[in-house]
């Protein structure tokens, strides 16, 4: 043995094992089937249909057992984990529905890559083009499966054109459908240079693959006919000629995205993509608080809140908070400090989640989710360290997209109703905004749903009665300004009636068309007008 030998510590073990990641579509594209055929993959499921699909069925809108069953699923869904070729896979589920999309970009924060699906006949569509801008501003690395070969869709280069165009991205294809629809004879694996034929009676199952040193191979031309085989060659030239070859760290740096084609449904396509992504997608990375950037490998235990969820059961109000770990090993009945609150706190339950059930863990590392049971402590956006006094940067919020006043329907549960607000805003079910003029209190939304919901869960888990009052509201913009300067000072009296705080007490501008927006930029250009709360 080497003199400097060193061996691995278990905790860098543990966190080379692990990737996180996320399945960004919208909805109908295939995400709950392509999260299926994974699970199986790792033999965390046994059969098809065992994960249950969270989405809000067409005209639930008013439907409250649906928005329950919903509220449901989500918690048995929020985190699937399985193991796979030795590494320990964390799956987030990101809702597709865009009423929540808020909850998706939140989660986009605990990812260390993301899968994007795209419908092969509809091509790049609305959700898919908003939660990809999210993923490009903070570099995440991205694959693209592009799904349902067996259908007739759009011509692959075509596609590839789409994908770059629309969403910025650059790709480079990793594999390349041979035919489509009805002609649909299998893929062509340029990661591995092996043709996989689709074969329609092994649905479900994983079809044979033919392995080649050389694309002018003749069995190329037995195995798909000769004009499937010259087409074949001829795309791949072009492939060559106009896309750059697949570089890893550019792909990690969120610069290039490589692209692979296949159908969820019929499991084609899937064993390749998960191969693949288990060769380059990143481990679990390093994360930048105020004070520094934290790696996973430092031995004490750092993580944030990003998503919590309130208990199915209304009687209690206790909730989970979900925990992605950053760096070291959080352990069971360790004393950890809630940082923003200066409080220390012990759990004796955490949760670690799995594909179809969640359970008590003693120790979880870096990359991994725990559930935290919470009696109304946390915030989404919170730290949690071994006791260094460092916050992760903040969870932006989004400017909401509806607003209304919310006012109290019953005198005598004012205090549960503030509570109730207080706590499902700490969920982030919503954001809240306070009027600076007269303390009148708004609710801005990203979907019309959620004001059905709060009014329910603020009747049945509080106890609180509400009622809405609408407000011509087109955006809320985060001021950045001196407030001292004379400008500000001019800024704040003409548009005092606007002028509101949100839950971190920063100022809100809430402009009430976009052509104020632009006026007021132009009359005030040092007062910044921001459209997401956290800006450098
Ligand atoms: P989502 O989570 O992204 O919203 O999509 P989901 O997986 O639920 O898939 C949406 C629909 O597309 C489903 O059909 C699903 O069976 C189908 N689908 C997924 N992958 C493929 C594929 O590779 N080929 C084809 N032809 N279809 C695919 P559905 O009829 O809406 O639902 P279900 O009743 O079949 O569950």
């Amino acid at each position: 043995m080497h003199a400097y030998f060193k061996p691995m510590s278990d905790l860098i073990k543990e966190i080379q094992k692990r990737k996180t990641f996320g399945i960004i579509s919208h909805p109908d594209a295939g995400k709950t089937t392509l999260t299926e055929k994974l699970l199986l993959f790792g033999g965390a499921i046994q059969e098809a249909g065992a994960v249950k699909s969270n989405k809000i069925k067409k005209g639930a809108t008013s439907d409250f057992m649906e928005i329950e069953r919903q509220r449901g699923i989500s918690v048995a869904t929020s985190v699937l984990a399985f193991e796979y070729k030795n590494h320990k896979i964390n799956i987030l589920d990101t809702p597709g529905h865009k009423d929540f999309a808020e909850d998706t970009y939140r989660t986009l924060t605990a990812v260390d890559s993301v899968i994007v699906v795209i419908d092969v006949a509809k091509g790049v569509e609305e959700q898919t083009e908003k939660l990809v801008q999210v993923c490009r501003m903070r570099n995440i690395p991205m694959l693209v499966f592009i799904n349902k070969l067996d259908r007739e869709g759009k011509d692959a280069f075509d596609l590839l054109d789409e994908v770059e165009q629309k969403l910025g991205l650059s790709v480079v294809p990793l594999s390349l459908p041979i035919g489509m629809g009805s002609d649909f004879q299998g893929i062509y694996n340029i990661w591995e240079k092996n043709i996989q034929l689709f074969l329609e009676e092994k649905k479900q199952k994983v079809g044979e693959s033919i392995t080649f040193n050389d694309i002018q191979d003749t069995a190329i031309d037995d195995a798909i006919g000769e004009k499937a085989a010259a087409t074949l060659r001829e795309e791949l030239e072009l492939v060559e000629s106009v896309y750059p070859e697949f570089d890893r760290e550019l792909y990690m740096k969120g610069e290039q995205q490589p692209v692979f084609f296949g159908s969820a449904l019929n499991n084609f396509g899937v064993r390749e993509l998960l191969d693949a992504f288990i060769d380059i997608a990143p481990m679990p990375q390093p994360k930048e608080s105020d004070l520094r950037v934290v790696k996973p490998e430092e031995k004490n235990f750092t993580g944030f809140v990003f998503k919590i969820h309130a208990n199915m059961d209304p009687k209690h109000r206790d909730r989970l908070a979900f925990v992605k770990i950053v760096s070291g090993t959080f352990k069971r009945n360790e004393n950890y400090l809630l940082v923003r609150e200066g409080k220390k706190m012990k759990f004796s339950s955490p949760n670690a989640f799995f594909a179809d059930k969640k359970e008590v863990v003693d120790e979880s590392f870096p990359g991994d989710i725990v559930g935290l049971h919470d009696t109304g402590n946390f915030r989404i956006g919170d730290t949690l360290t071994a006791g260094e006094k460092l916050q992760f940067k903040g969870i932006p919020s989004f400017s909401p997209e509806h607003f209304r006043y919310i006012n109290n329907d019953d005198p005598l549960k004012a205090k549960q109703l503030a509570k109730g607000i207080d706590q499902l805003m700490d969920e982030g079910v919503a954001q809240l905004f306070t009027l600076e003029m007269n303390g009148r209190k708004i609710i801005g939304t990203v979907g019309a749903l959620q004001y059905e919901v709060i009014q329910y869960r603020l009747e049945h888990e509080y106890g609180a009665k509400c009622t809405y009052e609408p407000i011509g509201i087109h955006k809320a913009c985060w001021v950045e300004a001196d407030e001292k300067s004379e400008e500000f000072k001019e800024f704040a009296r003409l548009k005092q009636r606007f002028l509101a705080r949100d839950k971190y007490n920063q100022l809100v501008f809430l402009a009430d068309s976009a052509f104020t927006i632009t006026m007021t930029q132009e009359k005030f250009p040092n007062v910044k007008l921001h459209f997401i709360s956290e800006f450098e």
